[in-house]
């Protein structure tokens, strides 16, 4: 792997960690807080593509595997892939994957339809993903916790206008090319 490979996977794992930094906004009618990291997730499918992306994301993953506190709020370690955000982690290397591909297909895409595929393949996706594992977690109803979900789809939203404002910004950068 080239070494500027390297270097933009650890640039973009540190900008993840570093939107974790900033504290998940707690819901009470649901175990999973509002928080920026997703953002984070999306931005490295977008600026890495898919390849890359799901690398950098699965690396991410790893480190909280190992125990290090780098999720949102400084959590981290092996339990919380079996707790109530085991849904949204799992989903986040194919969120990355999927964003990266979609980025990578409909380059030439206009700013509407760029920032539709990567709400679908981003916020969509880990939303309905998060959902099906709080089904399996925490005995939710499928159909309350899609419903708990659109709680989300504001922010969600918002993120993903500044990911496609972001990649349409960088994308024919010689420096994020492979
Ligand atoms: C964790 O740090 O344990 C994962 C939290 C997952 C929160 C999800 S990501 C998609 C959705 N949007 C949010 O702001 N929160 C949820």
């Amino acid at each position: 792997m080239k070494t500027k490979t390297v270097a933009l996977i650890a640039v973009m794992i540190a900008i993840i960690i570093a939107l974790g930094f900033i504290p998940g906004i707690p819901l009470g009618f649901i175990p999973v807080p509002i928080i920026l990291q997703n953002m984070g997730i999306m931005l490295a499918g977008a600026l890495l593509g898919s390849k890359r992306g799901f690398l950098c994301v699965f690396i991410f993953l790893l480190l909280v595997a190992l125990g290090m506190p780098v999720l949102s709020g400084g959590s981290g370690n092996i339990a919380s892939f079996m707790g109530p955000t085991a849904g949204y982690l799992l989903a986040y290397p194919f969120a990355a994957f999927l964003v990266g591909l979609v980025t990578e297909k409909f380059n030439q895409a206009n700013v509407f339809l760029e920032f539709l595929l990567i709400w679908l393949a981003g916020a969509l996706f880990v939303d309905v993903m998060g959902a099906i594992g709080l089904t399996i977690q925490s005995h939710i109803p499928l159909h309350q916790a899609l419903m708990a979900n659109l709680v989300f789809i504001p922010g969600d939203t918002i993120k993903v206008l500044i990911v496609t404002l972001i990649h349409r910004r960088f994308k024919n950068s010689s420096f994020l090319q492979a």
